[in-house]
């Protein structure tokens, strides 16, 4: 049997609901898995749940329930969540269920036969919210390490001899250095070994919830212990055909439990039995509201679900696009080294920066000027030697940061072959190439598109909905062979792409992501019609805001029929498409007007003229015999960016 691609999360605690601290490392997890499935592999990727904690058993009291209706109430909710944010995995593993019991006691028992368990009695402190056992010297001001409430606790218990394995494991850690990850956790990692490791408790008096000590029932093992057994459980270890599945290629989890437990004594219990030890171990930081980590226990928690919802219903995206950007924004975030904040406005920001504006106007622009130019069918030709440059370079650094799993760079790859070819579009201007009907005009689209395509691919493993998207736009079947992401082959010539459908309309900040609540409107008196507006000789700042101006860039042109001072355009303005009727006439031509920029008042009242609506108003001077002389920006500036 070959051996499969193992990605594991940590199992939760299901003594809180998933929110967008615990879905990062998910999100990590099944980008890392999308990226390996693309690149050929045959992945297993396994998550699930931690339920045999103490922390569990007085949740459940606390509810009212009985642990085991709790934690299947719980687990499930963790369960389902996962699809919803697109979260592939391929094993969901609960340590309540019998095979990892038989896993855990298994474990213990070889563990004990080779003598790396024996009794003692125990008397420390103990942090039931993260499970841990601490020395009085430890704690800082009464509290543990984390900041949580300690009990006293004194009982007679089994010890795994982790001394032991102080050596081989600092010899491990320095002959891989790619087995923790990044760099500065392998450093925090390090120093707590160097201060020597203690041999650990790895038993609890049973109070009626775990999974007994096997011959000794009067014990549970330690939740820690049994639940770090979870990865081996899942793999059908000690049963044959395990081989297939561990080691793990990676381990995904956050800083909090790295060093004590994943980096330590983890790979400890797999050296005492000796099975093998994972490849890597990511820790990434947090993801902090204010100065807080995002916890339940807090009251801070953020559901990755609701953001997605307002996200739709403020922006106007698909909910499918809206749950993309929350990917997105995880992806992008992604703390490696230092925490970082999660806040409403932040990701609003990013999904207009990123996604609308950088992602949605390659998008538009690309589909649009393929219509405009050349009907819609993908040009033949040869690429154009900086767009190819580009996405080479894209791909490379899309796989660079993989290696060792940045995700957030990887988000950044995906981007840089969009941003590329927004200022590539800008620089070889295809409006100009067609109206001088230029040669290079076919060569120039197809290197829009090839960018375009390839950007498809290499956002899949983040925005796999998105992804999906936009391959249909390019009128394509979706692109999910690493080799084939940037190809002349991806993009056949002669397929028609669809009219560019804007998937990120961009969302306007000044809707915010907490709604207040609005008063009942009161009932208005009828209006008084105004009498005609003087323009004053001085107006207020706010009088001036009221004017909603835009950069616009004219896609169409033609002569309104039946006017001689009247020409119709469809300008595009960031992810929309606008009509505007101007009397412009006299002196632009349709062809001097196709690919110019111009300044567009978005926030007027839709008008009729000559019975052909216009959306909007262009700025323009006026000359001495009354004719228009329009406004466009000193230099290019993106669809959409507002005019002050
Ligand atoms: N049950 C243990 C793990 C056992 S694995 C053998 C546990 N569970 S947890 O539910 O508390 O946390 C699971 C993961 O979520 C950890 O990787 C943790 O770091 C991560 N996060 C929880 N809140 C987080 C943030 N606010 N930010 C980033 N990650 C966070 O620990």
């Amino acid at each position: 049997m070959s051996k499969k691609y193992t990605i594991t999360t940590p199992i939760y605690y299901v003594n809180s609901v998933p929110h967008i601290g615990t879905a990062l490392t998910t999100l990590a997890a099944d980008v890392t898995s999308r990226y390996q499935k693309i690149r050929g592999r045959d992945v297993f990727f396994l998550t699930g749940t931690d339920e045999n904690g103490l922390k569990v058993k007085e949740a459940a009291e606390k509810a009212g329930k009985s642990p085991m209706d709790f934690v299947d109430e719980i687990s499930s909710k963790f369960k389902e969540i996962w699809p919803g944010l697109y979260i592939e995995f391929d094993d969901f593993i609960r340590t309540t269920e019998p095979r990892h019991r038989e896993a855990v006691q298994a474990f213990f028992s070889i563990l004990q036969e080779k003598g790396h368990i024996y009794s003692g009695s125990y008397e420390g402190w103990y942090d039931v919210s993260s499970e841990t056992f601490f020395k009085e010297s430890d704690l800082v001001d009464g509290l543990s390490p984390d900041g949580n409430e300690v009990r006293w606790v004194k009982e007679d218990n089994y010890f795994f001899r982790m001394s032991a394995f102080q050596e081989p494991l600092l010899a491990h850690i320095e002959a891989n250095p790619n087995f923790i990850l990044p760099e500065s956790r392998k450093n925090e990692v390090l120093s707590f070994i160097k201060q020597g490791l203690r041999d650990v408790c790895i038993s609890r008096a049973n109070p009626g919830w775990g999974i007994p000590v096997p011959g000794d029932d009067s014990q549970v093992v330690y939740v820690w212990f049994d639940a770090l057994i979870n990865y081996v459980a899942a793999t059908g270890w000690p049963n044959p055909g395990w081989e297939s599945r561990w080691p793990a290629e990676v381990q995904w989890m956050g800083k909090d439990i790295l060093t004590r437990f994943h980096a330590t004594l983890w790979p400890a219990m797999l050296m005492g039995v000796e099975l093998p030890l994972p490849e890597a171990l990511v820790g990434h930081a947090w993801l902090m509201s204010g100065t807080e980590k995002i916890s339940k226990s807090k009251g801070n928690v953020v559901a990755p679900l609701d953001v997605a919802t307002s996200l739709a219903t403020r922006a106007g995206c698909t909910p499918e696009v809206a749950i993309d950007a929350v990917r997105y924004y995880m992806a992008s975030v992604m703390p490696m080294d230092t925490d970082a904040t999660y806040t409403h406005d932040e990701f609003d920001r990013l999904y207009n920066t990123d996604l609308a504006n950088d992602l949605g106007n390659a998008l538009n622009r690309s589909l649009a000027m393929s219509h405009k130019f050349v009907d819609g069918v993908i040009p033949g030709g040869v690429v154009e030697t900086d767009a190819a440059q580009a996405i080479d370079d894209a791909k490379a650094k899309f796989d660079k940061a993989m290696v060792t799993f940045r995700v957030d760079h990887a988000a950044d790859a995906a981007l840089s072959v969009v941003r590329f070819l927004n200022k590539y579009i800008d620089t070889r201007a295809p409006w100009a190439l067609a109206k001088n009907s230029d040669p290079a005009l076919h060569a120039v689209l197809r290197s829009m598109l090839l960018c375009l395509r390839t950007a498809e691919g290499l956002i899949r493993p983040i925005m796999p909905k998105t992804a999906d998207a936009i391959a249909a736009q390019l009128g394509l079947p979706s692109l999910t062979i690493w080799d084939a992401i940037g190809s002349e082959e991806s993009l056949p010539a002669g397929v028609k792409v669809s009219l560019p459908q804007p998937i990120f309309p961009r969302l306007d900040l000044t809707k915010k992501q907490e709604p207040k609540k609005m008063d009942t409107p009161k009932p208005q008196p009828a209006p008084t019609p105004a009498p005609a507006p003087e323009v004053p000789t001085e107006i207020t700042i706010d009088d001036f805001a009221k004017v909603k101006l835009k950069v616009g860039r004219v896609l169409e042109a033609e002569p309104l029929e039946g006017s001689d001072k009247l020409m119709k355009l469809q300008v595009v303005i960031g992810e929309e498409k606008r009509q505007i009727v101007a009397g412009i006439r006299k002196n632009y031509t349709a062809e001097d007007l196709i690919g110019r920029q111009v300044i567009v008042c978005v926030n007027l009242k839709p008008a009729k003229l000559r019975g052909t609506e216009s959306q909007g108003m262009l700025l323009a001077a006026t000359d001495t015999d009354g004719g228009a002389i329009l406004l466009q920006p000193d230099r290019e500036a993106p669809e959409g960016t507002g005019v002050r």
